[in-house]
């Protein structure tokens, strides 16, 4: 009875870590994404694409994560648009970075990705 009970109080604390993640990547995406990518998360055609159901999202998180890390820029499609713009490096620690990644992985219709810290760190070099 006891392992039970130990069982499920893990449990609780590991579902628990992971709603927190994504809540936590909802604040700050709704302070620092959403001047550019739209609380919609639709993105500004021409200008800035969309992280709602992104194929280029999607399709590698290593890539995405580096574009947060250090800044993206030059020629890319998403879901058949072309941009040609920047983002600049997002000044956001490892954990604030996996979180925010995490909370638009699992929105919008994408892929559900949990990103970590670990992930976050290995973009940095
Ligand atoms: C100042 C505006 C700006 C901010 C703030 C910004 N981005 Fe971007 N983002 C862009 C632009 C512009 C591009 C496309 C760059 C290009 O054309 O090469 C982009 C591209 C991306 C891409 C890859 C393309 C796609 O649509 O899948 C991802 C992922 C992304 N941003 C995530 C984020 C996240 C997460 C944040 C918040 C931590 C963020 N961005 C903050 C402007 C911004």
């Amino acid at each position: 009875m006891k392992k039970y009970v130990f069982t499920i109080a893990m449990l609780t604390v590991a579902l628990q870590g992971f709603s927190q993640n994504a809540t936590k990547g909802k604040v700050v995406y709704d302070k620092v994404c959403v001047a550019c990518h739209q609380a919609t998360a639709l993105g500004i055609p021409g200008a800035f694409p969309p992280l709602s159901k992104s194929d280029y999202l999607n399709k590698d998180a290593n890539r995405a994560i580096k574009g947060v890390v250090k800044g993206l820029t030059g020629a890319i499609t998403v879901n058949g648009k072309k941009f040609n713009s920047a983002m600049p490096a997002q000044a956001l620690s490892d954990q604030q970075i996996a979180d925010v990644m995490t909370y638009v992985y699992s929105s919008w219709g994408n892929n559900k990705t949990v990103v970590t810290t670990a992930m976050v760190k290995a973009q940095r070099k």
